[in-house]
């Protein structure tokens, strides 16, 4: 009996394989954008040494997970499983490199240049171009192991290649009075209004729009989280509750394209995946930004808005999907921060993971997935890009 059980343990193990992952990752802690002496040692928005150790530590579970235990990935580095890329943004590339360190410690990892992608899953995709336009741009200056997209190149990560996006968001076009009070909804009994007051104290400015108030928020959560001051965690679900609803307003457009350009690449993806599983490519790492993550967690119903439960977005945040093939079929196996979760939008009721192929029909259904239409709305590209969340008065 007992070696029956084990058979049948052993079967059930043996019938999930994971045949490839998609993380979708923020940056590691970073300092913030003001002039105080916390972050002496390190420029302004670049990755804080918490921040290094953070990206290892989270690369280093990723070997006891797709190393060891799902034998997803070679116990030494093969360059044709993996593609890193990440966000122009220094402290985002350096977060995929040490990831990757944590991944392979003390190994040497190649020059993705070095690297062909005949064959790969990532064909045809909107991601392939954006590597491709990069490779051609800057062969001499790459820097192993991970590609930092320039914004010039980046039409899915990035807002700058969306005129009308960026300025939306940017200039503050959504309806930001009508955040604030989904704010105050959220975050009752004057909540807000006394973070307001200590920020305001704390950083010897007025605070007169919700733009101020972000602005000084996230800088402050750098500070808090620098300090391990135990109220970080509830400073960051402020923040996140007011990036994954940045695009309130009248005009559903600006969400939809924002969300269009950042998922359609894996419509893409999963559809090549679907005709070929044999690929060598089993790692896709995106290094990206609290805003992206944000939103895209939204859009898969990850913050249920009747749930009494509190959600954020932190510093090396992380969503994963992972492909996993059982009884011959596709799943899908969603993961945030280590804990999995379901979006029901885009699966049928009753199963443990989403079925891939009625995962692909239901996003696509969800988002805007003609090229033309985007390129339509976006109306042009931002010439220039040199600025941060600064505080603007
Ligand atoms: C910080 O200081 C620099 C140089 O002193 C100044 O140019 C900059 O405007 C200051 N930034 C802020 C946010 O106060
Ligand atoms: C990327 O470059 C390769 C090799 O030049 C080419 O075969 C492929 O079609 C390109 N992909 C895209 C999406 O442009
Ligand atoms: C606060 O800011 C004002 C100018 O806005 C300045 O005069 C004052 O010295 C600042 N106070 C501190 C404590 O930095
Ligand atoms: C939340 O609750 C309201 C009122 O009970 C309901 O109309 C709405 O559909 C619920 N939303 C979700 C996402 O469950
Ligand atoms: C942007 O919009 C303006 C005004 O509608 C139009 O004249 C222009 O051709 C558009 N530019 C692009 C690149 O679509």
């Amino acid at each position: 009996m007992q070696f029956l059980l084990f058979l049948l343990a052993f079967s059930l193990v043996k019938c999930e394989e994971t045949i490839f992952v998609v993380e979708f990752i923020r940056h590691g802690a970073r300092s913030h954008f003001e002039n105080r002496s916390i972050f002496e040692d390190v420029g302004q928005g670049e990755l804080t040494q918490k921040g290094e150790a953070q990206m290892l530590q989270i690369g280093l579970q990723r070997r006891q997970e797709y190393v060891f235990k799902k034998r997803l990935l070679s116990e030494r580095y093969n360059q044709r499983e993996i593609i890193a890329i990440a966000t122009f943004k220094n402290r985002c590339i350096m977060s995929g490199e040490l990831f990757l360190r944590g991944i392979y410690p003390l190994q040497d990892i190649e020059n993705i240049a070095e690297r062909t992608y005949d064959g790969y899953t990532i064909e045809n995709t909107l991601i392939e171009k954006v590597i491709n336009d990069t490779l051609t741009d800057q062969k001499t200056c790459l820097r192993a192991p991970i590609l930092g997209i320039p914004f010039q190149n980046d039409h899915f990560m990035h807002t700058s290649n969306c005129l009308n996006l960026h300025t939306y968001l940017n200039q503050d076009l959504f309806d930001h009075q009508g955040l604030y009070e989904l704010l105050e909804v959220k975050f009752p009994n004057g909540m807000i209004n006394s973070i307001s007051k200590e920020l305001s104290h704390t950083y010897n400015r007025s605070i007169t729009s919700l733009r101020h108030f972000f602005t000084t928020i996230d800088a402050h959560i750098a500070e808090l989280y620098h300090m391990d001051h135990p109220h970080t965690s509830f400073y960051q679900q402020v923040e996140c509750f007011i990036l994954a609803h940045n695009f309130h307003g009248p005009n559903p457009l600006p969400e939809q394209i924002f969300l269009s350009r950042l998922l359609s690449p894996l419509i893409e993806l999963f559809s090549n995946l679907q005709m070929k599983q044999m690929s060598s490519l089993k790692y896709l790492l995106i290094v990206l930004h609290d805003t992206q993550l944000s939103n895209m967690l939204r859009h898969l119903g990850y913050f249920d808005p009747n749930q009494t439960s509190t959600y954020k977005v932190r510093f090396a945040s992380s969503l994963r999907i992972e492909i996993v093939k059982m009884d011959e079929s596709l799943h899908l196996r969603f993961i945030f921060d280590n804990e999995e979760f379901k979006p029901q939008k885009f699966c049928s009721e009753g199963r443990i993971m989403c079925e891939l192929s009625e995962f692909i029909q239901r996003l696509k259904e969800s988002i805007i997935t003609d090229a033309d239409k985007i390129k339509e709305f976006c109306n042009g590209s931002v010439e220039q890009f040199d600025f941060e969340i600064k505080y603007k008065s």
